[in-house]
């Protein structure tokens, strides 16, 4: 257990009896965020991803009541105070704010014959910033799920607990998310970032012990409004395009496609917008298995490239890339020891991801500061970031 681990468990334990009345028998838990390094907007696209487990996440303290009452309470949002609920009502309340994610993973075990039979309280403490694109609400359905598997004894994998996540996002919280983001959380090792085949859900872990250089994070501090709209449209765009271009060759899915493959039948896609998400979606996917082959080889130059073509992609063809992330990215690649920026995640605000050599970690952000200062009129948040372990209880 780390340091940080301890001091926050401790923390969440005074908390707990703050709020509600005592912390007997309670225990505390963490799930992790992630970061995508490449392979965006491939997850829903039978592609290939790329992301590692932050030590960043969603901590729980938790504990059984005897009745069925649900009582939430997140440090995140003090002003809401204590939300009640009860397993009697598990279906989707804008008023219930945040523990719609928790609320959704309950109803989603008990769609699959898994019911809590008696209540929780649950206090929580997310240190991903908000907004920010870092999966806060995946580490917080993978949190609730691993607390119900052990507190319920629910037979389920770290795959399942992924796949229920997702589940309870796309159908209780309406963002038709794939299943990167919950599957990064729920199988996070430490120092690796997996490799993550979604057509199958077949992976590796990759060792990412990055000797002479740094995974460095930089938040936009922004969110474009839409957000979930635009993606589900991102997503039925691509699922148009997989129709049409089933009509001329035998694919399950665009992650099926060659570049040359796609470049012979994409007339098949008759929307241009539709046809430059699918370049995307199909060269994005091959990206991702030549930058895995770059990493092994030790070859981070090319890494680097690989994740720069991500990013042009992502903001012309895809069109998911922002005028103020834009300006990061651009500062990014101005540093001669940065090897590779781009954007991560859904997009249309959030953070970029960049390979940085150590040497020129301080010069990045000094550049990156004054580029945003300047262009955005916004002060950007940078975070030297390691790949983390999976879901755990904080003993
Ligand atoms: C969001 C979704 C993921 C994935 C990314 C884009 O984070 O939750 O499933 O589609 O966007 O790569």
């Amino acid at each position: 257990m780390g340091d940080t681990d301890s001091k926050i468990k401790n923390e969440l334990l005074e908390d707990f009896s703050k709020v509600f009345g005592d912390n007997d028998g309670v225990r505390v838990f963490f799930a992790p965020g992630r970061v995508n390094l490449i392979g965006e907007h491939t997850d829903y696209n039978g592609g290939h991803v790329f992301p590692c487990a932050l030590t960043l996440g969603c901590y729980g303290a938790a504990r059984k009541r005897s009745d069925r009452k649900l009582r939430f309470y997140s440090k995140n949002f003090e002003e809401l105070g204590i939300i009640e609920s009860s397993l009697d009502e598990l279906t989707p309340d804008e008023r219930a704010h945040w523990t719609n994610y928790p609320k959704g993973v309950m109803w989603a075990f008990e769609g699959r014959g898994m019911k809590a039979d008696t209540g929780l309280d649950l206090l929580l403490y997310g240190t991903i910033p908000g907004g920010s694109g870092l999966s806060s609400s995946a580490a917080l359905e993978v949190l609730t799920g691993y607390i119900l598997r052990d507190f319920y004894g629910f037979d389920v994998t770290n795959t399942d607990l992924a796949l229920i996540g997702q589940y309870s996002e796309n159908n209780f919280n309406g963002m038709n998310c794939g299943i990167m983001d919950q599957f990064a959380s729920a199988m996070g090792k430490k120092d690796n970032a997996i490799f993550l085949n979604t057509a199958d859900l077949s992976f590796e872990y990759a060792p990412l012990v990055l000797k002479g250089e740094k995974i460095v994070v930089t938040n936009s501090k922004v969110k474009h409004s839409l957000v979930d709209s635009a993606y589900n449209e991102r997503r039925s765009q691509c699922e148009q395009a997989l129709k049409e271009l089933q009509s001329v060759v035998d694919i399950k899915t665009l992650g099926d496609l060659s570049e040359e493959e796609f470049e012979k039948n994409k007339g098949a896609v008759k929307d241009e917008i539709c046809r430059r998400r699918t370049k995307h979606a199909v060269y994005e996917n091959r990206r991702t298995i030549k930058a895995i082959e770059a990493l092994k080889k030790n070859d981070i130059a090319e890494f680097g490239r690989l994740i720069n073509l991500s990013h042009v992609s992502l903001r012309d063809d895809f069109e998911v890339s922002c005028p103020e992330v834009d300006v990061l990215v651009d500062a990014a690649w101005k540093v001669t020891g940065c090897i590779g920026s781009r954007i991560t995640g859904g997009g249309f605000g959030g953070c970029s991801v960049s390979i940085v050599k150590n040497e020129a970690v301080d010069e990045f952000k000094e550049k990156l500061t004054a580029a945003y200062r300047e262009k955005v009129g916004k002060e950007p948040e940078f975070y030297v970031v390691e790949a983390g372990d999976g879901p755990r209880e904080i003993i």
